[in-house]
């Protein structure tokens, strides 16, 4: 099969076949495409779009690039999560222990940075040993003595979506709805989840930004999630400011610790309990949203959820005294607070801005394969609604040097909208799909 025949069949708005995209995905997993021509068929995917038929083999393809994990030997049932993407949004690292701690087995395979939303893995590899990269027999022997695994895309699991994943990160093409539903279904499909919550982020910071476009690709990776027999729920969340307050790796992942430990951002917290809880509810932990959550803050307070996580970075090779000291996280050189010049209501935050200016610090890769500052990024403690006074603090910037400190640190006050009058805080749900 001719690569260009694809690419120009794209280019021209035609469907493709089956046997294309199969083709396509194992020849260039394969490492028989070069680069430049898979990065032209994702623009013209992007650009042209595909229908159901296309994005559910595509989906299916990537699934199979690699092994496909069936973890019933270890364990009778298993749910996963997954997030489309958003800016401050650590939410997989309380939830996952959380849950786990709970009595319900999680085994899941997570991606980096992608464009201004942050990735799991480059947060978790913030601190000194982790690594993601488990061979099979390893993720099963951590899942039945831990019940807790993170894992990433390898050249077994999903190795498809690990080189798409990084190629679309610096090529302008994630936003499209069958390109973010392919490559989160391929991992949840190869990891061999029994039941997925699907956290949809809309807004500013979300790569879907109307409500429509949000629950279109929820509707469509709900479908993928059914008819691979697999419980799937999908919740709308709000990300038309970041979540909680840190943005950039050891940043958040020391916001996470915090909240594992009972203190961290309410909006945060409010957000994992909505999450965990349905995935408690799915493995039958629970018979309500209320009971799942007075479990899961149970798990928090008694320590259980903090211990579980200490446990999986301690068996993912982590040097774990850094869950008890976080303030020995590296630090960059440059930590200078904002304060506001102007007085009134937070009418708006622009999460995408301030992902974008986080990417640009070093937090996010602007080429492929790019080492990253796991130290740089922000913390805004304010939130849309707030009141703020002359003087009141914006955030802190976290930079390598003063240059690109200083670019932040206008970044940020152009990212904040005030208002004279007072403005409602924003939902933290619209919906949830089931
Ligand atoms: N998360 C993923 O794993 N893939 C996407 O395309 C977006 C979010």
């Amino acid at each position: 099969m001719a690569m260009i025949e694809i690419i120009e069949k794209k280019r021209d708005g035609g469907e493709l076949s089956t046997g294309q995209i199969d083709w396509f995905v194992q020849a260039y997993t394969a490492g028989e495409i070069p680069d430049y021509q898979a990065a032209a068929l994702i623009m013209a995917i992007y650009l042209r779009g595909m229908n159901q038929r296309e994005t559910v083999d595509l989906t299916m393809a990537m699934a199979k690039s690699g092994d496909q994990l069936d973890l019933h030997d270890v364990t009778p049932f298993i749910v996963d999560k997954h997030s489309s993407g958003g800016v401050g949004d650590k939410t997989s690292l309380i939830v996952l222990p959380a849950v786990a701690a709970c009595g319900v087995p999680v085994g899941k395979m997570s991606g980096r940075c992608l464009g201004s939303s942050g990735g799991t893995l480059d947060k978790m590899e913030s601190i000194p040993g982790w690594t993601p990269n488990l061979t099979i027999e390893r993720f099963k022997e951590q899942l039945a003595s831990i019940g807790l695994v993170l894992s990433g895309q390898t050249a077994c699991l999903a190795p498809a979506d690990g080189k798409l994943y990084a190629l679309r990160d610096v090529t302008g093409t994630i936003g499209n709805s069958s390109l973010i539903a392919a490559s989160i279904m391929s991992k949840k499909l190869a990891s061999g989840a029994d039941a997925i919550v699907l956290d949809v982020k809309v807004g500013n910071g979300a790569f879907m930004s109307t409500l429509d476009e949000a629950r279109d690709l929820a509707k469509l990776m709900v479908g993928i999630g059914k008819d691979a027999g697999r419980q799937t729920v999908a919740l709308l969340a709000d990300m038309n400011q970041p979540l909680g307050f840190a943005i950039g790796n050891s940043l958040e992942v020391k916001e996470a610790i915090d909240t594992l430990k009972g203190h961290g951002p309410a909006d945060l917290w409010t957000h994992c309990l909505d999450i965990a809880g349905h995935m408690l509810l799915l493995a039958g932990k629970a018979q309500t949203l209320g009971e799942a959550r007075t479990l899961l803050t149970e798990v928090r307070d008694d320590g259980r959820a903090l211990a579980k996580f200490k446990a999986m970075v301690t068996y993912q090779g982590g040097d774990a005294r850094l869950v008890d000291n976080p303030e020995e996280f590296r630090q960059p050189q440059n930590i200078e607070p904002v304060y506001s010049d102007l007085s009134g209501y937070i009418a708006s935050i622009d999460a995408g801005a301030i992902g974008w200016s986080c990417v640009r610090l070093g937090a996010g890769r602007q080429i492929k394969g790019e080492s990253i500052d796991h130290s740089v990024g922000m913390v805004i403690p304010v939130k849309v609604g707030d009141r703020l006074a002359l003087g009141d603090l914006l955030g802190t910037i976290y930079a390598k040097d003063q240059d690109s400190g200083a670019q932040a640190n206008k970044e940020l006050r152009a990212a904040i909208t005030l208002s004279d009058s007072p403005i409602s805080p924003l939902p933290h749900l619209y919906d949830t799909l089931t």
